[in-house]
């Protein structure tokens, strides 16, 4: 059976001292958690306090992004060196607030995942159609192109590592969750994606999780779906015990 991955996306919120008081709420929070991998993902600023705080605790740290080279002139970004140093476990990676606000295509997706591989650290691949997309029948060729460009030269063995984020740009922050049988029928083809590339076991045994609008009272609901393995969760990981109402409908499965 897949592990349940619950992961917080805090994307640009708390500050280095919000980040550090929420990451002790929530270790506090989830000590008694036992089945569910629990992740976090603060900002860049605040991802060595945080690291601190969580280590020895069944909390991991996810990084929010990083460029695929190794060091240079990049100014404003952060190499994978820098995040495996504080102990990342995850990196987050092609986001659709990324792929709408910062250029990334499907071909830096790719080239950041693979410099995750090389690097140790596990990605955690987001994918998702927009409202137009979707209306305008374009669901399983995005998301199709967005699989296939992602794990491009990617060896079964690599791609097994990976965690799938499904998440429906239109249901990011928006309140809109999608269904339970709208989020079940999409992660059901993007498993089959998986599947047509590299066949059966990786398809099995990897993990989707949803995102977008996913809170205490939607989790259970979502959960319960055959292909839905986690949740990417924003606005509701920012408060512990909203985090928490979400890892409890996974614990409770
Ligand atoms: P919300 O849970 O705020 O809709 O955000 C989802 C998301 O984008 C997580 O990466």
């Amino acid at each position: 059976m897949r592990q349940y991955i619950i992961a917080g996306n805090w994307k640009m919120n708390k500050t280095v001292s919000e980040s550090v008081q929420l990451a002790k709420d929530i270790v506090e929070a989830v000590k008694d958690v036992k089945k569910t991998e629990v992740v976090i993902a603060p900002t860049y600023l605040a991802a060595a306090k945080v690291a601190d705080v969580i280590k020895g605790t069944n909390v991991k740290l996810a990084i929010q992004d990083i460029h695929w080279k190794d060091q240079g002139a990049f100014t404003g970004k952060v190499s994978v060196d820098m995040v495996k140093e504080i102990g990342a476990e995850y990196i987050i990676i092609g986001h659709s607030e990324q792929r709408q606000y910062f250029h990334e295509t499907d071909e830096t997706v790719n080239l950041k995942v693979k410099k995750t591989l090389e690097a140790g650290i596990k990605p955690i691949i987001c994918i998702g159609e927009t409202l137009d997309e979707r209306n305008g029948g374009k669901l399983e060729a995005v998301l199709s192109t967005q699989v296939k460009g992602a794990f491009k030269d990617i060896s079964a063995e690599d791609a097994a590592k990976c965690v799938l984020a499904y998440e429906p740009v239109w249901a990011i922050g928006t309140g809109v969750v999608a269904t339970d049988q709208q989020a079940q029928d999409t992660q059901a083809f993007v498993r089959s994606v998986v599947k047509e590339i590299y066949g059966e076991a990786v398809a099995e045994g990897m993990r989707i999780q949803y995102g977008g609008s996913m809170k205490p009272g939607n989790a259970a609901g979502l959960l319960d779906q055959k292909d839905i393995d986690g949740g990417l969760i924003g606005g509701a990981a920012l408060k512990a015990d909203t985090f928490k109402g979400i890892i409890d409908a996974a614990e409770a499965k």
